[in-house]
């Protein structure tokens, strides 16, 4: 990501400046300076949304330090530490490829090229990422698209997901198999009774 041009100021707007109470009042008295975090991901939010670019600049970071009343380089590490905050814009579909051992090895290389290349090929549409595991690693190859996370993915399937983004749908997430939930694939192969009165094994 190339160095971004920042802004001079930073101002919470109306939607976000509502939540802020709610969100400082999570934390016990004294400890305020631990609403960092959901702060920071307001600021990004407030960012897309008004800017079309979500991520968090430098005098946002100042602003959420003044907020909490912490210095400012205790916010700086914070947002600079956490890959889900972006210190440069993203594009409105932010592609994050988890390519950590468990999805490399179902395949993930073919989805960060299916990544990369629609971000070559539509910049403005998408940001690719290279992320640590997403924490999904049961049905890998994972990517995440914003919120939302793409499961048994290969390169067609992704490929299949950018272009119906594209059309300017809105795909459905989770498994691209169909897998339902964590479950082995191709069905369960134990407990496959769901009512304990049907079970055999009792
Ligand atoms: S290794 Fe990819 S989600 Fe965990």
């Amino acid at each position: 990501m190339s160095t971004p041009v920042q802004p001079d100021q930073f101002a919470f707007d109306e939607k976000s400046t509502a939540e802020i109470p709610s969100i400082i009042a999570r934390y016990p008295q004294g400890k305020q300076a631990s609403a960092v975090m959901p702060l920071l991901d307001l600021v990004q939010r407030q960012m897309a949304r008004v800017a079309g670019r979500a991520w968090v600049p430098r005098a946002a970071m100042d602003a959420v330090a003044d907020l909490i009343g912490v210095p400012k380089i205790r916010v700086y590490e914070v947002a600079s530490f956490y890959t889900m905050f972006h210190l440069g814009p993203v594009g409105p579909n932010h592609l994050q490829v988890c390519t950590t051992t468990p999805c490399w090895l179902r395949g993930s290389d073919a989805v960060h090229a299916a990544c990369r290349a629609a971000a070559d090929t539509d910049p403005e549409l998408f940001t690719v990422e290279e992320v640590e595991c997403l924490g999904a690693c049961v049905n890998a190859p994972v990517l995440m698209i914003n919120d939302q996370l793409y499961e048994d993915l290969d390169g067609e399937r992704t490929e299949a997901v950018l272009n119906a983004i594209r059309r300017g749908e809105k795909p459905e997430p989770g498994s691209a198999t169909g897998r339902h939930g964590s479950a082995p694939e191709g069905g369960p192969t134990t407990l496959f009774a769901t009512d304990a009165s049907e079970r055999t094994d009792a």
